[in-house]
C-alpha cells in the first residue's frame, strides 16, 4: 500500500489524509478481493523500517490501525474473513496490541478471505524469528513456519522494490507494479493485475509445458 504520502500531497492536504484515504480504501479492496479468487491477501501496512517516520505520522498510521480493527472486526465476522497480523507486536501500544489479538480470536473461523496485516514487519526479520523457533530446519519447516507462498505481489506508488516484504514467500511471485497512488488503487486494478496475473506462465524453472510435451513426443 504505497503512496499515501503523495496522493495527499497532489491535493494540498497534508501526509495523514492520504493515510486516512489508504484506510478507506483497503475496505473497498478486502470486498473485492474474494470475488476475484483471492483467498490470502497480505497487505504491507506499516514496516519495521516506518519507524523512521516523525513521531506524529507513525503516531497518526497507529491509531488509524487501532480504529479500522474496531471498525472493521465486526463487519469480518459477519463477511467471513480472518483478520491475522504479521510482524513485530512487543513495540506497539498494549491496547493496537489487545485490539489485534481480539480480531485475530473472533474472526479465527472466517474462511472467504485471510486477511493478513503486516504491521512492524520485516522479512528478513521474520525469517530470522521463525528460523530461531524451530528445531529442524529445512525449506519445508520454515515455509510453514512463515506463511502461504506469494502468488501475486502488487505494488501501488509507481515503486519497483520488495522493501523488505514477504522475502522468503515471494521466491516465485508474479510481480505486478502499479503507478496508481494506494488510495486510488480501486477493485478494477486489482481485477487487471489479477487479470495480468493469469495471463502468466508460471514455469518455476522448469521448461514451457508446450515445450515440455514436444519434448516428450519426442522422445518417445
Ligand atoms: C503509505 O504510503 C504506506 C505506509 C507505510 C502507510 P506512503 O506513506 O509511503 O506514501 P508515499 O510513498 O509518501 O506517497
Ligand atoms: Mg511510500
Amino acid at each position: 500500500m504505497d503512496g499515501n504520502g503523495r496522493w495527499a500531497a497532489s491535493r494540498g492536504l497534508p501526509r495523514t489524509a492520504g493515510h486516512v484515504a489508504g484506510v478507506a480504501n483497503v475496505s473497498r479492496v478486502v470486498e473485492a478481493a474474494p470475488d476475484l479468487g483471492i483467498g490470502v491477501l497480505t497487505l504491507f501496512a506499516f514496516s519495521a523500517d516506518n519507524w523512521r517516520r516523525p513521531q506524529a505520522e507513525v503516531q497518526s498510521l497507529m491509531e488509524l490501525l487501532a480504529e479500522y480493527l474496531e471498525r472493521e472486526t465486526p463487519r469480518s465476522v459477519a463477511n467471513g474473513i480472518r483478520l491475522q497480523a504479521i510482524g513485530r507486536r512487543d513495540r506497539l501500544d498494549p491496547g493496537l496490541r489487545a485490539a489485534i489479538t481480539r480480531a485475530e480470536a473472533v474472526t479465527a473461523a472466517g474462511t472467504r478471505l485471510w486477511l493478513r496485516l503486516a504491521v512492524d514487519y520485516s522479512g528478513r526479520d521474520a525469517i530470522l524469528a521463525a528460523a530461531r523457533g524451530l528445531m529442524e530446519l529445512s525449506r519445508e519447516t520454515l515455509g510453514t513456519a512463515l506463511g502461504p507462498p506469494v502468488d501475486l505481489l502488487i505494488r501501488t506508488g509507481g515503486e519497483r522494490r520488495l522493501s523488505d516484504f514477504l522475502l522468503w514467500e515471494c521466491a516465485y511471485a508474479e510481480l505486478v507494479f502499479s503507478r496508481r497512488m494506494w488510495p486510488d488503487f480501486d477493485a478494477a486494478d486489482l481485477a487487471g493485475a489479477v487479470r495480468e496475473f493469469r495471463g502468466r506462465e508460471r514455469r518455476f524453472g522448469a521448461v514451457p509445458q508446450k515445450l515440455a510435451r514436444a519434448t516428450a513426443a519426442w522422445l518417445d
